[in-house]
């Protein structure tokens, strides 16, 4: 198995950072120095390297590109006010990343081989991790089939990538979303519970025809019964009603998402009911419609918490409560800042300081 020791370093001649203000640059467009790759063939991890961020030269007969035997993670560095640098609960993504791997026919990737790529390719660019109050490192680990052949099979050979990019915020706005009932997410034995580039492929469909209508995004339900919230958007997401914390209960068709546990887990600590549990549209609309519904977000890595203020469903358009009234998603948003920027005692061992 690949080692720290093992992974060789090739640095940019110059750095690419003073051409950016990373407290100020727009989701996913500016990347980091350097790049961390390793190798998979002949059975085993061969090779690991870091080496200035770049095109790579892959054949375009690759099977990720053909048959998207392709998978990924989404994770985040912080900066605290020291100038410290910490992973928010890296090996959550590494688990998760070989759960994806494993549903898709794909070699796992060693804990070790993870972490050591991840911290070596951290402590060079940890410069680029911006310092504002909602910025972040986005660290974007993935896994792709490289062997050249269109035959349908299995690849033999595999990259390990991570690249990053300093980000603000995901949305710049409260948004509106649109319950789907027409196209899914998901389906039962599918793989929508691992982050298949596939989930992200079909999306974009009705995701552009719920932005023609004027939502940014689309409340997925289940493909069974159309009865049930799945997720939103790229998101898992969450009710408060009665007080009580709501969100759908993990299944094959839903991602377990690092900020839904983490939501979870700090709801649960402060003594708030929660429940995981099949939610149907007809109970959240009989709230909404009652005055009862009060907050309803999304939770992701990217998004952190994204407030939903609208929801459009058969036809008819929802005001939520504003969100100057939302005080669970307010002081979980507020609260999981302030754990990872380490001004809160980080109780639950999420963070790993790197640099
Ligand atoms: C994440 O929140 O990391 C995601 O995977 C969403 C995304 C595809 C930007």
């Amino acid at each position: 198995m690949t080692t720290t020791l093992d992974i060789s370093i090739t640095k940019i001649k110059e750095s690419r950072l003073s051409h950016y203000d990373v407290n100020n640059v727009a989701f996913g467009k500016c990347f980091t120095d350097h790049m961390f790759v390793a190798e998979y063939a002949n059975g085993q991890w061969e090779k690991a390297y870091i080496q200035p961020y770049a095109d790579v030269p892959l054949s375009y007969a690759m099977s990720a590109l053909h048959y998207g035997q392709a998978i990924f993670e989404g994770m985040k560095a912080y900066k605290n006010e020291k100038g410290e640098v910490s992973l928010f609960r890296p090996l959550a993504n590494q688990k998760r990343l070989n759960k994806s791997a494993v549903r898709m026919a794909m070699p796992e990737v060693p804990e070790e081989l993870f972490m050591s790529g991840l911290s070596e390719l951290l402590k060079l660019d940890a410069g680029w991790v911006p310092t504002s109050e909602t910025g972040s490192l986005y660290i974007r680990p993935f896994l792709i089939a490289t062997d050249e052949a269109i035959g349908v099979k299995i690849s033999d050979t595999y990259k390990f990538i991570i690249i990053c990019c300093p980000a603000g915020k995901y949305y710049s706005e409260p948004i509106k979303v649109l319950v789907e009932t027409d196209f899914f997410r998901a389906v039962h034995g599918g793989v929508g519970f691992v982050k298949a580039a596939g989930n992200y492929g079909r999306s974009m469909y009705p995701t552009r025809l719920a932005q023609q209508k004027g939502y940014q995004q689309v409340i997925w339900t289940d493909s069974e019964t159309h009865k049930y919230f799945e997720e939103s958007g790229t998101m898992n997401v969450m009710f408060v009603i009665n007080d009580t914390l709501l969100t759908p209960a993990l299944s094959d068709t839903i991602l377990d998402g690092v900020t839904r546990n983490s939501v979870l887990a700090l709801a649960r600590d402060w003594g708030m009911k929660v429940e995981e549990r099949k939610v149907s549209i007809e109970e959240v609309m009989t709230a909404v419609e009652a005055g009862k519904l009060q907050e309803m977000f999304g939770c992701g890595t990217a998004a952190t918490i994204a407030q939903i203020v609208g929801i459009g469903y058969n036809g008819k358009d929802y005001d939520l409560p504003p969100v100057v009234d939302r005080k669970f998603s307010t002081k979980v948003d507020e609260e999981l800042r302030n754990i990872r920027k380490g001004r809160s005692a980080d109780k639950f061992g999420w963070m790993l300081k790197v640099s």
